[in-house]
């Protein structure tokens, strides 16, 4: 198995890390605008795989055809918000980045598949399936696994309990509305009702929304790469050990949830032919309704796309 991971900064950089320690593949290629910069972390990367003992062979280029024969394709590239600049600029900035690398693996990996990392998530996947024409099981985003990380993360904190003991799912798109399900949420299959009140299960869910601001207010610059790092190679073990884990993932609906043309979190079975099958669970209409909401918001950014013709 072999991946390429575009943009090599701080979430593409870790993940090629993640995967060399744990050799999930055979073979990580960094790839990068920036001159010298993903050779260089290639080169610090192939030279701590001695003390790893790690085979993976790790390369960096700034030449896209490095990327023939892979099998996954990590999007990456991407810059964030910076202060003065507007949603719409941002969706500009990112979706012409998105244009360049897309067509470069339509030419160059046209068997392969592409998990979308750069942001603002669930409109750059859509964009990256309406660009590639791939099919809608080889194009999926990663966003629910980074914010079920956190939720987890911060009800172990409260608890004082194992993260490895709780088990949660989250769905919606990646922001402020995302979809916490707290009556899927258990502690050893204990429902978390069991274990908090509502408004601490609330103040939780809160913290989970803004979880990614949190990050970026105490780094001053940048974003957050560990958690999605890891979240992004759980992604691709899933994959490359045809798996079928059941995880949320930013993925295409026809029809599921009532939703279609749209790419939004949701529980799916990944396994080696990527997005195996959405799992349409049974929500309240309360549940529904957020879920709705959340969709919305991903729906016009994609309109926007469309309106300004940038897709
Ligand atoms: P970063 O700035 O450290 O790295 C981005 C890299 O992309 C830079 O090295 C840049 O040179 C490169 N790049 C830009 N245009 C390129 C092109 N056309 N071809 C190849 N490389 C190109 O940013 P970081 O922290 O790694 O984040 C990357 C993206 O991922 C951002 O959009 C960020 O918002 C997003 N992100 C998404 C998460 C999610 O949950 N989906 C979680 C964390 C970050
Ligand atoms: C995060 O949630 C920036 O989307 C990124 O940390």
């Amino acid at each position: 198995m072999k991946v390429a991971i575009i943009g090599s900064g701080m979430v593409g950089a870790s993940t090629a890390y993640r995967l060399i320690e744990c050799e999930t593949v055979d073979e990580v290629v960094l790839l990068d605008i920036v001159e010298g910069m993903p050779q260089g972390k290639g080169l610090d990367m192939a030279e701590s795989a001695p003390v790893l003992k790690s085979d993976v062979k790790i390369t960096g280029s700034n030449d896209y055809s490095e990327m023939e024969g892979a099998d996954i394709i990590v999007n990456t590239a991407g810059i964030p918000r910076k202060p003065g600049m507007t949603r719409m600029d941002l969706l500009k900035t990112n979706i012409n980045i998105n244009k360049d690398v897309t067509a470069n693996i339509v030419k160059y990996a046209p068997d392969s598949m592409i998990l979308v990392v750069a942001n603002p998530l669930d409109i750059m996947t859509y964009a990256a399936w309406k660009l590639s024409g791939f099919e809608t099981n080889k194009v999926f985003g990663m966003a629910g696994i980074l914010d079920t990380a956190r939720y987890r993360a911060f009800i172990a904190m409260e608890l004082g309990v194992s993260v490895e003991d709780i088990n949660a799912i989250l769905m919606g798109g990646h922001g402020d509305t995302m979809v916490p399900l707290p009556r899927f949420t258990t502690i050893s299959g204990i429902p978390l009702s069991h274990f908090l009140p509502k408004e601490k299960i609330d103040a939780i869910i809160e913290r989970t929304r803004k979880g990614g601001g949190e990050i970026v207010s105490l780094l001053k610059t940048g974003s957050a790469y560990y958690a999605p790092s890891a979240a992004v190679a759980q992604m691709i073990d899933a994959i490359t050990k045809n798996k079928k884990r059941i995880l949320p993932v930013c993925a295409h609906l026809n029809g599921e949830y009532g939703l279609k043309d749209i790419f939004v979190g949701v529980p799916a079975i990944l396994g080696r032919n990527g997005v195996e099958k959405v799992i349409e669970l049974d929500l309240t209409d309360d549940e529904k309704g957020l879920l709705k909401k959340s969709a919305d918001e991903v729906q016009n950014g994609v309109k926007d796309l469309y309106s300004e013709n940038l897709l």
